[in-house]
C-alpha cells in the first residue's frame, strides 16, 4: 500500500485540498507504477488509469477505483513495438500491417493473448487489446515504467472519459495514487479498437482512425456486425460517455432554452443556459466530454447535441453522442 499524499491543487483559480499526488514528473509517476501504484496519465485520446499489467493486486484496484464491471477488458499500453511479444502471440500479416502503419497512435489492436497476461486484465478473454500512444508525455512515461501498463480511461465507470487532469481528479481523487499532469488531450475520443485475431480485421469501437484510413492499409477491414457487437466488444455492454442530464440529438438547431444546454457546429445564438459552439468536427470531438462534465457541474438537466456528418472523426463522434443519448 502506498502512503497517501495530501496536497493542494489550483483548480479554476481556487486552491483545493486533494488526496491524490499530482505531479509533472514522468520519473516520479513511473516509479509509482513500478512500486505497484495506480497512476492516471495523459494520452492523445483521453487520460488513462495505469497499472503494471503483471501486478494482479494493482489490476484489481483499477476495477475498484473506477467501479468498473469486471467483464470489461483493459487496453495494455506500450512504449515500444517490441513489448507486444510479452503480451500476445505473433500477429497475422494484416495485424502487422496495421501496427506498422498506425503505431504509435490512437489505434488499439486486439491480438491472441499469451498465458502470462492475467485474466483480470482481459476479463477472461483469450485476446488482449494493445495500444502504443503517440502523445510524447505518455510515451516518455510508459518507457520509464519498464513494463506494459494496463489502462482504461481514467473516469468513474459510465461517466464521460476525462480529457483534462482536473476531470480525472474530479472522479478519482483519493481513489488512486497519482495523476501525471499534462495538457488536455488532443483528440478527445477514445482509440479505434480493431480485432485482429482473425485474418480479416473487425472494428469494434470507432475512433479518429477511420475505416477508410484502415482500408488504405488493409482493404479487408470491416465494421463489427450489429448482431455481434455485444459479444465481441464487451465495453459496449455498459452505459458510457453520458452526462447526468438527458441528452437529445438534433439535426437542426432547436429554439434556445434558458433551462438547457447546447453543443454543436453553428454560430452563436443567445438564449441557452449554457452553450458550446465548435469551429469544426475535430474541435467538437475534442470538447464534447468536457462539455458534458461542465453540464453536470452546472446541474443542467437537458442537453441538446447537434448531429454532424459521419465522415472522418464525425463517425466516432456520432457513435459517442448516440450512446450518450441512449436511456
Ligand atoms: O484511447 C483509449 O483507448 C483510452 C486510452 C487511455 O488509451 N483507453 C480506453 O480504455 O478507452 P477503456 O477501458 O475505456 O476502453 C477499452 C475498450 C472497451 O470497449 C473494451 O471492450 C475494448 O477496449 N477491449 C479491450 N480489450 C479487448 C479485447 N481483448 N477484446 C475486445 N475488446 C477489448
Ligand atoms: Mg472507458
Amino acid at each position: 500500500m502506498l502512503t497517501p499524499w495530501h496536497t493542494f491543487a489550483a483548480i479554476c483559480g481556487k486552491l483545493v485540498f486533494v488526496r491524490t499526488l499530482i505531479t509533472d514528473s514522468t520519473d516520479e509517476a513511473a516509479e509509482i507504477i513500478r512500486r505497484g501504484g495506480l497512476v492516471a496519465f495523459p494520452t492523445e485520446t483521453v487520460y488513462g488509469l495505469g497499472a503494471d499489467v503483471f501486478n494482479e493486486d494493482t489490476l484489481r484496484r483499477i476495477f475498484e477505483a473506477k467501479q468498473r464491471p469486471p467483464d470489461n477488458p483493459l487496453i495494455i499500453h506500450i512504449a515500444d513495438i517490441s513489448q507486444i511479444e510479452q503480451l500476445a502471440h505473433p500477429a497475422n500479416e494484416n495485424a502487422k500491417k496495421l501496427i506498422e502503419a498506425f503505431f504509435p497512435g490512437p489505434l488499439t489492436v486486439v491480438l491472441k493473448k499469451r498465458e502470462n497476461v492475467s485474466a483480470l486484465a482481459t476479463a477472461g478473454l483469450d485476446s488482449v487489446g494493445i495500444r502504443m500512444p503517440s502523445f510524447p508525455i505518455a510515451n516518455e512515461f510508459l518507457a520509464k515504467c519498464e513494463t506494459p501498463v494496463a489502462a482504461p480511461s481514467a473516469n468513474l465507470s459510465g461517466r464521460p472519459s476525462p480529457t483534462t487532469w482536473h476531470a480525472v481528479l474530479e472522479d478519482l481523487d483519493g481513489r488512486i495514487d497519482c495523476i501525471l499532469r499534462g495538457d488536455p488531450t488532443e483528440i478527445g475520443l477514445e482509440s479505434t479498437v480493431v480485432d485482429c485475431t482473425l485474418d480479416d480485421p473487425v472494428i469494434l469501437r470507432r475512433g479518429s482512425i477511420t475505416i477508410e484510413m484502415l482500408r488504405e492499409v488493409v482493404p479487408a477491414v470491416r465494421n463489427v456486425a450489429a448482431a455481434d457487437e455485444l459479444r465481441r466488444s464487451p465495453g459496449t455492454r455498459h452505459k458510457h460517455y453520458a452526462p447526468r442530464a438527458i441528452v437529445i440529438l438534433v439535426d437542426s438547431p432547436p429554439e434556445p432554452r434558458a433551462d438547457a444546454a447546447f453543443i454543436g457546429l453553428s454560430s452563436p445564438v443567445e438564449g441557452w443556459g449554457f452553450a458550446r459552439f465548435c469551429g469544426g468536427v475535430d474541435e467538437y470531438a475534442k470538447e464534447v466530454f468536457e462539455f458534458f462534465r461542465e453540464c453536470d457541474r452546472r446541474g443542467v438537466v437537458t442537453v441538446y447535441c447537434r448531429s454532424v456528418k459521419t465522415d472522418g472523426i464525425g463517425e466516432a463522434l456520432m457513435d459517442r453522442l448516440r450512446r450518450a443519448a441512449e436511456r
